[in-house]
């Protein structure tokens, strides 16, 4: 009975320690980086009803992965509609396209 009883507090700080090590780790993980056709649909779709591509052209190569987060957060605020999935991807994206990438700024 004894050793079951320590078990599982072994197995759940596991657990927990690998999940803190995990959110602590010095990068933030955004996953990978889609394709330039889904960044340039997500952006094509839900980007241009308040101002043109080129707001977006001009910001590329400026903003680190948490200042593209801090703006996209900003346009939701505004109004725009991003899934949890749609926010991640575009910010992966356009934290990763280099200045007149053609896929924001053709
Ligand atoms: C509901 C309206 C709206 C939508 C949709 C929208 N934006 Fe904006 N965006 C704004 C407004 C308002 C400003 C101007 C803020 C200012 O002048 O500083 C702006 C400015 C910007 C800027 C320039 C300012 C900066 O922080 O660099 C970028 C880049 C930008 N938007 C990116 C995006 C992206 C990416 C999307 C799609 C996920 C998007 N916007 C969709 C309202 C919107």
């Amino acid at each position: 009975m004894k050793r079951t009883g320590e078990f599982i507090p072994a197995v759940l700080g596991g657990v927990f320690l690998l999940l803190f090590v995990s959110a602590c780790s010095g990068t933030k993980e955004i996953g990978e980086v889609p394709s330039a056709a889904v960044c340039g649909s997500i952006v094509d779709t839900k980007c241009v009803s308040c101002h043109y591509k080129t707001r977006i052209c001009s910001a590329l190569g400026t903003k680190s992965i948490r200042q593209w987060e801090t703006t996209v957060t900003f346009m939701i605020k505004q109004g725009v509609q991003l899934t949890e999935d749609e926010q991640n991807k575009v910010v992966a994206c356009l934290s990763s396209l280099s200045p007149g990438s053609e896929v924001v700024c053709q």
